[in-house]
């Protein structure tokens, strides 16, 4: 009978893993609000139980504490694979469980999605292109990665996941789904996880000088994240036909430079910028071509910069008291 209600309502139970961590909190939030029972596991590697905290009474949420390197037994009708550590100072912190996490956690959800016969989508990353030697990005180029470098540990476990889940489809007939997430910002992204919008801000607003490595010409697209939750809830509910992979990012590119100075007029005008010299191997350029998610999602993200890191800002400000 409930399965028969879920189904007439198109009230669906959805696991989403990493559902503490930043994308998955918000993601957790966003099904619920859209009427859907949700479980979270998480092993809170780099989540907060602070990110979930306002979903946690919810009637229609619940929370398990687990690690995806182990099986999981549970009953859904779709899973978001979102576990992973996603910052570099994170994922290289314990490069073997960053791999283990990647592809023992892919194999164990792809096991549970063909079990329960649940749809499965798998949060992949531009990082699968690696050093990429085409500019913009399209789905079909096969990346530049190095096999053995301190990065491989989460590229190249994201590029066997996604082997993971074509096999699956492949082997199996199971309907996947991949998502291939450019960088994305906003509220409950870590205070200290060495990324440019989080570190600006955090120095913004404790009045702190602002460093920009060379000379801040090098331009990022950065992609808030209500927009990349629209893109991967639209991306979920394509017929069985459509696996993706597929971009979502935000096109738009700023220099490291305009995003130092948008920061401090937001932060209250406090922070001087001072210049360094460059890091090797930083990329010039990075930046998504969304052609596909907006033929096939109807997706283009919609959140301004401006309007984005006002929020982000905000949540900062709140945190650091
Ligand atoms: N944020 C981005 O810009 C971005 C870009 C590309 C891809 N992604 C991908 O999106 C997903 C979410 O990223 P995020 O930015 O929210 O990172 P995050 O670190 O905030 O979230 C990851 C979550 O996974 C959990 N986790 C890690 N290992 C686990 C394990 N073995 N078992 C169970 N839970 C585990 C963490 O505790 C955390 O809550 C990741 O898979 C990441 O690779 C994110």
């Amino acid at each position: 009978m409930v399965s028969v209600a879920r189904t007439r309502f198109s009230q669906r139970r959805i696991l989403v893993t990493g559902g503490a961590g930043f994308l998955g909190s918000h993601l957790c939030e966003r099904l619920l609000n859209e009427g859907h029972d949700v479980l979270c596991v998480d092993n809170f590697y780099t989540g907060t139980k602070r990110n979930i905290e306002p979903l946690l009474k919810h009637p229609r949420f619940e929370l398990m504490r687990h690690d995806v390197t182990f099986p999981l037994y549970v009953e859904v009708d779709e899973i978001y694979n979102l576990a992973c550590p996603a910052s570099p100072i994170h994922y290289q912190w314990d490069p073997v469980q960053t791999t283990k996490t990647s592809v023992h956690g892919a194999i164990n959800m792809l096991g549970l999605a063909k079990r329960v016969k649940a749809k499965i989508l798998q949060a992949s990353t531009s990082e699968v292109y690696g050093d990429p030697q085409v500019h913009p990005q399209t789905e079909d180029y096969w990346g530049h990665v190095n096999p053995i470098g301190p990065r491989s540990c989460y590229d190249e476990g994201k590029r066997c996941a996604e082997t993971l889940f074509f096999d699956y489809r492949r082997q199996h007939h199971l309907p996947i789904k991949v998502a291939r997430i450019f960088n994305t910002y906003g509220p409950r992204m870590h205070p200290n996880d060495g990324r440019v919008v989080s570190n600006f801000i955090v120095q913004a607003l404790k009045g702190e000088p602002i460093t920009i490595y060379g000379e801040g010409k090098q331009t990022r697209s950065f992609c808030y994240v209500d927009d990349l939750i629209e893109g991967l809830i639209r991306l979920m509910a394509t017929p069985e036909e459509f696996t993706g992979p597929v971009n979502l990012g935000n096109p738009n590119e700023v220099t490291i430079l305009e995003l130092a100075e948008k920061v401090i007029e937001l932060c209250g005008d406090r922070s001087k910028i001072t210049f360094q010299p460059a890091v090797p191997d930083d990329p010039r350029q990075r930046r998504p071509n969304i052609g596909l998610a907006h033929e096939v999602l109807g997706w283009t993200p919609s959140v301004s910069l401006e309007e984005g890191l006002k929020a982000t800002a905000s949540y900062f400000s709140k945190l650091l008291g």
